[in-house]
């Protein structure tokens, strides 16, 4: 288990996404989020905006799907919301499209608590950054979120760190978490700023779709060279190529926790022994090689 952040909040090295999870009964949702949780993936990630264009099969419609699907779980079966840390996301409407407005999130935020099912989520993020809207109105809401005790912690979701240190100039609490996509074939935060600015303030960043949304599972449409390096390491430690590929998000300086999002009962349980695959840094450094085209300057 590790911190969260600067929190009190501990978590599993992997955790568990929801954004792929609108086409599951109550029951398939409630053997997922067990196995998730019982393999030490505890933290759950889902938005409001997962599940808009879909309805699930117990009924939920489009925008707030897959929060419901989770809520209806949540009610099924009190004894997991304890042992889960819960995070979600609002501020996607998907026609504005962005939406970080005091008035919006201050009504997306009860929502999310109403289709959750429950009566506080453990971190609440900005989905993405709303360019039209003060930062210091944002963070209005949020503090007053944190202050009502509807939030305990707050965090943001595809920020650039100039953005991020913006929100955060405006919050009484400071943030816990980033969320940026990455993975081997997106390896952006590394030099972007994103994994440097969590370790400067303390945060830790959430990879979303650390296997490329599976490509680097399968290897349809990831880049040949990664794909290349990756099965040799995973030849040699006679493992898979998803082990290798979270292993790779995990393997950077900074507190990185890989977010997967398979429906698949098994690859949940595998995920978990990602956090143990000897990787070393010359396997890690390979990668980002291969990523690159070229050596290391
Ligand atoms: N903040 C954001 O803007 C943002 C955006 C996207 C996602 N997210 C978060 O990140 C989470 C994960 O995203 P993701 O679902 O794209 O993550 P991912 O783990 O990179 O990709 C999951 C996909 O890969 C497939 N897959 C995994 N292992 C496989 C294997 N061995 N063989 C074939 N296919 C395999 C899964 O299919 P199966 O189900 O068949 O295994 C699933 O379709 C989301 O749930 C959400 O919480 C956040």
């Amino acid at each position: 288990m590790m911190r969260l952040g600067n929190s009190d909040l501990r978590v599993g090295p992997v955790a568990y996404g929801c954004w792929r999870f609108t086409q599951s009964t109550t029951a398939q949702a409630d053997r997922k989020i067990r196995t998730a949780i019982d393999n030490g993936l505890t933290l759950i990630d889902t938005a409001d905006i997962y599940g808009i264009g879909e309805v699930s099969p117990g009924g939920h419609d489009g925008f707030g799907a897959a929060e419901a699907v989770l809520g209806d779980v949540l009610a099924g079966s009190p004894d997991l919301r304890a042992q889960m840390v819960l995070a979600t996301k609002g501020g996607i409407d998907a026609v504005r499209p962005y939406d970080s407005t005091y008035d919006y999130l201050t009504a997306a935020i009860d929502a999310s608590l109403t289709r959750l099912q429950t009566d506080y989520v453990d971190l609440y993020q900005i989905h993405r950054p709303d360019l039209t809207t003060p930062m210091a109105e944002t963070a209005r809401a949020l503090n007053d979120m944190v202050q009502a005790g509807k939030v305990r912690y707050v965090g943001v979701s595809n920020f650039t760190p100039a953005q991020t240190r913006a929100l955060s100039a405006h919050l009484d609490a400071p943030l816990m978490t980033t969320q940026p996509e990455f993975s081997a074939m997106h390896q952006d935060p590394i030099t972007d700023g994103t994994l440097d600015l969590c370790m400067e303030m303390g945060m830790s960043a959430l990879a979303w779709s650390p296997l490329a949304g599976g490509a680097l599972a399968t290897g349809k449409g990831a880049n040949v060279d990664v794909i290349t390096v990756i099965d040799r390491i995973a030849a040699r430690e006679n493992t898979d190529r998803s082990t290798v590929a979270l292993a790779f998000t995990m393997g950077h300086g900074a507190d990185v926790i890989p977010i997967i999002g398979t429906q698949n009962l098994d690859r949940i349980k595998q995920a978990a022994k990602a956090s143990t695959m000897p990787l070393s840094a010359r396997d890690w450094y390979d990668i980002v090689e291969a990523y690159r085209g070229e050596g290391m300057p």
